[in-house]
């Protein structure tokens, strides 16, 4: 299996939205053609909200099951619930089975909650020779501090290779959250960077042209498959031309 890395460069946030929906598509038609079912996380933040309203009503959906990369320990109608955001966007209007939407939050303590949705993965990908889920896609998008899902710099949840979700306390806004592993977000057969905007240029750059930063987002390495960085013009300002992996 290849471990490639692509960057693509929509002109805008529209462009990248619609990039990031027809990507979304095609590895659903891909996955559910191949494997009869396409498993997939998406990450939360403001990034991924427009492209989640131009995912459409495709059949694809009755063979789809929906997680989340990480989630705020809020409840599930609180404005900062990620599962609440997507539910909004896209959740309440695509033909998908009530029981392919995981959630996250069930209302336990951070850690009860975390093993609880552990052991959903376990269940879910019945992982036998695999130690870690294998998702189809994986979205994810990346702070200014250059975190990413709800994995911040300089916490000791970067260095988890055991557990597939953990709890921690961190981000905008500071609250307990949940998230998955590096292990579990790696093992991905394809993981996307989707980020947008003036004000991620500079980490952006760093991500790129200083891999001694070890910052959370540059410890997310394809094992499996492909790493996609989907940008905009406006965050990839600042990246020299030489950084610039194959361009579509
Ligand atoms: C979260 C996210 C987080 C997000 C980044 C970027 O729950 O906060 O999963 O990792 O992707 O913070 O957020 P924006 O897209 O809002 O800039």
């Amino acid at each position: 299996m290849t471990n490639k890395q692509i960057t693509i460069i929509e002109p805008n946030a529209a462009g990248l939205a619609r990039k990031g929906a027809e990507i979304f598509s095609r590895a659903a038609k891909e996955s559910v053609d191949k494997r009869g079912r396409f498993a997939v996380a998406i990450s939360g933040g403001s990034t991924p909200r427009s492209m989640h309203r131009m995912l459409g009503e495709e059949p694809f959906y009755s063979k789809t099951d929906i997680f989340w990369t990480d989630e705020r320990c809020v409840p599930n109608n609180h404005p900062d619930s990620n599962f609440g955001a997507a539910k909004k966007d896209f959740l309440d209007r695509i033909p998908i089975p009530k029981g392919h939407i995981h959630p996250l939050q069930k209302g336990l303590s951070p850690e009860k909650g975390a093993l609880w949705y552990q052991q959903k993965l376990i269940k879910f990908f019945q992982q036998k020779e695999h130690k870690f889920p294998l998702f189809d896609l994986i979205f994810l998008g990346i702070g200014t501090d250059g975190h990413t899902a709800s994995l911040f710099p300089g916490q000791k949840a970067l260095d988890e290779m055991e557990r597939l979700v953990i709890s921690v306390k961190g981000g905008d806004p500071y609250v307990s959250r949940i998230t998955m592993t590096f292990p579990v977000l790696n093992h991905a057969k394809r993981i996307i960077f989707m980020v947008s905007g003036k004000n991620k240029a500079d980490i952006v750059k760093t991500i790129f042209e200083f891999p001694k930063a070890r910052l959370p987002a540059q410890r997310i390495q394809s094992l499996n498959g492909t790493l996609t960085w989907l940008l905009d013009n406006e965050s990839a300002s600042m990246l020299s031309k030489e950084h610039l992996h194959e361009k579509y």
